[in-house]
């Protein structure tokens, strides 16, 4: 059998989880990275890293043709806004990852919005959409103060204010929409739902969709759900691949809003959307409602699931791009997981750079993944952003935790995690909390 020449595109923990799992797949392989940070994870597992502009659709194909890779996985969105996906195809080189034109799914709030109402998915929010201040004021008086404005584009999860929570005010709110238009952008408000939130990630070929494990993530950066937003500090699934706040309904609601969602984008652009396609939802006291899309894994999702996958990962992918998932059965352990970030002291706002950590009391270490961390000199240093993720895998949550919480406590240096994520006091309040909704 052919040896398959395997491109990953990014080099987060989340590219490392997708590098560990093509690894271990029994088809003949060798797996390339082009990175933009030197993770000591992914560098391990690959005959070569380089850290080249991830977003430059003209270099990554050059790469790719040199190397005779015929596989790409592109792990983060930036790439997918950038064409990434689009220059590789043009290539006849096959991608996991939407062309440009279905990851606006992910890239623009208002493209989102437009194609559920258009569709007539269920799950969307009353919404408008703006360039300019004209009918704002009245559109806040209809939603009183159940509000969300929304910054329309990639803005690495800040440019979502929530009623409440960010903006306390009509007045906050006007400001901040002015602060949009002041810098050329665009933005959408939405009806502000009230609920739990759970992603649910599928495998998609442009037609069929095979379904993730629901996973619950925590974006705020302290315990209690306190502090700033983050990209995710930590996530559990549960051994029935639903979740303990979640009834049946949910999960084929959330799983069908996934499937309408896939062939409205067929339809529309006349080709399918290869790649993963990520629901952010919301169970509400009225059902699921969509909070948005990511055209890529979650991370840190994409480390429980893929910790469990069954299923060999490059037959799923090879499934994906030649359009055959209907005929391929995806299976993943009925286990638990729970994923915790250690982060550098100061993260997000303020993180310290350039110090170093140490790993080497953590006992598993084939459950540690390295994300913002540079090797120097033999030594891990932080680069600034997440700096390592553990998953614990158990028959429940509660034993999947005690696991996560040992090993992430046992990392050395100026780091800090949530002790809250994954334990049994966190999840009983989410049950309540749905419990007193429905
Ligand atoms: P997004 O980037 O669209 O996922 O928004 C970031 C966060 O804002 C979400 O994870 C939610 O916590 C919150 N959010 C966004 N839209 C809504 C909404 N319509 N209702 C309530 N919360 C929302
Ligand atoms: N975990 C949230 C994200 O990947 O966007």
């Amino acid at each position: 059998m052919k040896v398959q020449k395997i491109l990953i595109v990014g080099s987060g923990a989340r590219e490392h989880a997708i590098c560990r799992k093509i690894n271990e797949s029994s088809l003949p392989k060798e797996i390339f990275c082009i990175a933009s940070n030197m993770n000591p994870g992914i560098a391990e597992l690959c005959s070569e890293i380089v850290v080249k502009n991830i977003n430059d659709p003209g270099l990554i194909v050059e790469y790719a043709k040199q190397k005779d890779i015929s596989l790409v996985i592109v792990g983060p969105e930036n790439p997918l806004y950038a064409g990434v996906s689009d220059a590789l195809w043009d290539a006849k080189i096959k991608v996991v990852g939407p062309k440009k034109n279905l990851a606006q799914i992910e890239t623009s709030k208002a493209f989102t919005r437009e194609l559920l109402a258009e569709y007539k998915i269920p799950g969307g929010p009353k919404y408008q959409t703006f360039n300019s201040m004209n009918g704002v004021s009245d559109f806040l008086n209809e939603l009183g103060d159940a509000y969300v404005v929304k910054y329309d584009g990639l803005a690495g999860g800040k440019g979502v204010k929530v009623a409440g929570d960010h903006l306390h005010s009509h007045h906050e709110a006007v400001l901040y929409c002015q602060e949009i238009l002041d810098k050329n952008g665009e933005f959408v408000i939405e009806e502000q739902f009230f609920g739990e939130e759970f992603s649910l990630m599928s495998f998609c070929d442009g037609r069929s969709l095979k379904h993730m494990p629901a996973i619950q993530d925590h974006k705020r950066a302290y315990e209690n759900d306190t502090g700033p937003n983050t990209g995710g500090m930590g996530t559990y699934s549960d051994a029935s691949h639903s979740l303990p706040f979640l009834i049946p309904k949910d999960i084929e609601e959330a799983c069908s809003i996934n499937k309408q969602t896939a062939s409205a984008l067929q339809n529309k652009f006349g080709e399918g959307y290869k790649g993963i396609l990520y629901g952010g939802f919301m169970a509400t006291e009225n059902g699921v409602k969509l909070i948005e899309y990511n055209a890529r894994f979650g991370d840190p999702e994409a480390m429980n699931a893929l910790s469990i996958l069954e299923t060999d990962l490059i037959e799923v992918f090879n499934a994906i791009t030649d359009g055959t998932l209907e005929k391929i059965d995806v299976r993943f352990q009925n286990k638990a997981t729970v994923c915790k970030y250690g982060v550098p002291e100061g993260y997000p706002n303020a993180p310290v750079k350039g110090k170093k950590i140490d790993v080497s009391a953590v006992k598993e270490s084939d459950r540690l993944f390295y994300a913002s961390v540079d090797l120097v000199n033999n030594e891990l240093i932080q680069a600034g952003s997440r700096a390592v993720a553990f998953v614990g895998i158990a028959d429940s949550i509660t034993e999947a935790e005690a696991i996560a919480e040992r090993e992430i406590s046992s990392v050395r240096g100026p780091l800090f995690h949530r002790a809250d994520i994954g334990t049994d006091a966190v999840i009983q309040k989410r049950v309540k909390h749905m419990q007193r909704l429905r």
